[in-house]
């Protein structure tokens, strides 16, 4: 989390910072602030608690100019979020500023060491430790500044993207990083830096994603150096950027949540685009060819992930067992990296992420390969941390998701499990052709069929400003449907702060119906399939306690609509490709009641787009 951008070359660098923050501010909104150094040779610093537009309305009449800054959106971890705790730090004499994104475990110690050498604090953070600790290095043992940089890195533990500006020497920027992402734009005569690519793409689509324990020398009229932490010169790998602006623009909606959830249809078809061939009854997934041996022989899959992406971990479960006839767990990776988990090496561990950049996701996949298991990946972001530390994988290809809270990457991450089962079927056997090529049908449907869910936008926006003043919720779904429950309730909660729990419809006789009276709406994914009655019995449940039912029933249903205050109609499908539809409206029910409230849709407070501290 946290937000970093920094420029040097000819262009005045203030307006370049002030939009790469605006572009990374899903990673943290918490403060914002930029540095530069002017032609008279000032650092200028402004640093202020809140958003970057906050940053920009304090900044104005100020000196704002100069060629070369350095600029950041703050997620707090050590220290509250105010302006004394907001980016850049300054270093002892204030000649050295500093932005940071990550943590710096041993910051304790080393803030310890340096007081007693009488250096002083302003404020409550690690970051402030580091850029002491460079300047220390940097002033005792007279190294240039790189080297300093180097030195204190090889001192602290912990995770970090780094950039350094120096008041003495205009002309150079210091990056380095581990464990949290940085890109380095390479334009004519200048560089960029950045968490992702988003600020860079509109200058420059020569990228260098720098590698964790890499420290990058940035000059004016020079070209790129890295060198890692054990001095050895690295030669950049430049990469083409694939991104184009459109698509990290909102492109006319008014927010981005809703811009990703009207994406669907698309970026469903771009998941499966090249892996299903319908007609033909095949899936060809590339980054997993090298593994169908293991698929074969497997004896349990385990996938971990976090928020949305565990959601979508949930309805893989469903689809591996039922077609692949493999035992399937799916763990939180925060918790299965603390937990010693039992992992063979006939195992494959699946690591789901939409950023490809969560701490504990990524821990959880290095856990995994160092016990010997298979390890892949489900990233929506291009070579991204996870994806890279994995052996093999499928990218999403949902494009940039940039509203915090998950929609399109989720379907995305469920369209990938699905292909991946049924071709996990397919090898083991285990799947009749007739109803692997009915589900391949099926499939290649599925981005029509959001398209018309999309259609009931109208409604759902009804059914939303009926509801919107409750303070608690209840989702319920039984089956592969009960993910779509958990990740209705989140959604709602996460952007309209709203109360909300999901839970497996017959479970809700063990505790949440004792919540139930008029007031209480209760959201139930009620389609056909082989549960409908069982489900249709839970909603009499509630009906008898007042409770209200708004649910997502199957287009031409009778049965439910009888008895529920609102249904929307989805279309048809194979029930276990449910939750690609029935999230949809979920979805939207889940912006409208948060604009209705008048929430911050895209930027819900305390939230962050990637987590990538523990
Ligand atoms: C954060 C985001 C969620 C996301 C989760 C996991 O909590 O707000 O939207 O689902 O992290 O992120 P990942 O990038 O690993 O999917």
């Amino acid at each position: 989390m946290c937000g970093i951008v920094a420029y040097i070359g000819r262009k005045e660098a203030y307006p370049i910072l002030i939009k790469g923050l605006q572009r990374l501010e899903y990673r943290g909104y918490d403060s914002a602030g930029v540095a530069m150094i002017n032609s008279g040779g000032n650092l200028n610093v402004f640093k202020r608690k809140g958003k970057v537009s906050d940053l920009v309305e304090f900044a104005k009449g100020k000196d704002l100019s100069g060629t070369v800054g350095i600029g950041h959106t703050r997620w707090a971890t050590h220290g509250e979020p105010n302006d004394v705790n907001s980016h850049p730090h300054y270093s002892q004499s204030k000649n050295l500023v500093m932005i940071h994104n990550g943590i710096i475990e041993n910051y304790a110690s080393i803030k310890e060491g340096l007081k007693k050498r009488g250096n002083t604090f302003l404020s409550q953070t690690d970051t402030e430790v580091l850029i002491h600790l460079i300047e220390h290095i940097q002033q005792h043992e007279g190294t240039k500044l790189g080297q300093a940089v180097q030195a204190a890195l090889n001192q602290v533990i912990g995770a970090y993207a780094i950039v350094v500006l120096d008041k003495n020497d205009p002309d150079t920027i210091v990056a380095a990083k581990k464990g949290s992402p940085m890109v380095i734009g390479i334009g004519d005569d200048d560089f960029y830096i950045a968490s992702d690519a988003s600020p860079i793409v509109e200058y420059t689509k020569n990228v260098v994603y720098l590698d964790d324990e890499q420290v990058a020398v940035l000059r004016k009229g020079h070209e790129l150096m890295i060198r890692n932490l054990k001095d050895k010169e690295i030669t950049p790998y430049v990469q083409k950027l694939t991104i184009e602006l459109e698509s990290i623009e909102k492109g006319g909606y008014d927010h981005f949540m809703l811009k990703e959830i009207y994406e669907q249809p698309r970026s469903v078809r771009d998941s499966m685009r090249g892996r299903l061939k319908a007609n033909e009854g095949e899936i060809r997934m590339g980054g997993i060819i090298d593994h169908e041996k293991k698929f074969e022989k497997a004896k349990r899959i385990i996938f971990v992930a976090c928020g949305t992406s565990w959601h979508a971990c949930l309805v893989g479960e469903y689809l591996f067992e039922e077609f692949a006839r493999v035992p399937v767990e799916v763990e939180y990776a925060s918790e299965f990296r603390y937990r010693n988990p039992v992992i063979y090496q006939d195992d494959i561990v699946i690591a789901i992420s939409q950023s490809g950049e969560t701490a504990d996701t990524l821990a959880a996949v290095e856990l995994a390969k160092s016990k010997g298991a298979t390890v892949l990946g489900v990233c929506n972001v291009v070579g991204s941390s996870i994806a890279r530390a994995t052996h093999g994988g499928s990218y999403t290809h949902a494009g940039p998701e940039i509203g915090v809270a998950s929609t399109k990457a989720f379907t995305a991450q469920v369209t990938v499990l699905t292909l991946m089962a049924l071709h996990m079927a397919k090898v083991r056997g285990t799947i009749s052709e007739s109803r692997y090529r009915q589900l391949c049908y099926e499939m290649d449907a599925i981005p029509s069929k959001i398209e018309q869910v999309l259609q009931l936008n109208d409604q759902v926006r009804q059914i939303a400003f009926a509801n919107k003043d409750s303070s608690n919720a209840l989702y319920l779904g039984r089956g592969v449907s009960f993910p779509v429950a958990l990740e209705g309730a989140l959604k709602l909660k996460e952007i309209s702060y709203i109360h909300a729990e999901g839970y497996p419809a017959a479970e809700m006789k063990h505790g949440p119906i004792a919540l139930i009276d008029e007031e209480m709406p209760v959201y139930v994914i009620a389609t056909k399939g082989a549960n409908y009655e069982k489900v249709v019995s839970n909603i009499q449940e509630v009906k008898a306690r007042k409770g209200k039912i708004i649910a997502v029933v199957t287009s031409g249903d009778k049965e439910v609509k009888a008895v529920a205050d609102f249904t929307v109609e989805i279309p048809e499908t194979d029930e276990f490709l449910v939750p690609l539809i029935a999230v949809i409206p979920l979805q939207l029910l889940s912006y409208h009641i948060a604009v209705m409230r008048g929430c911050n849709v895209d930027q819900p407070r305390n939230l962050a787009k990637s987590v990538t501290v523990e």
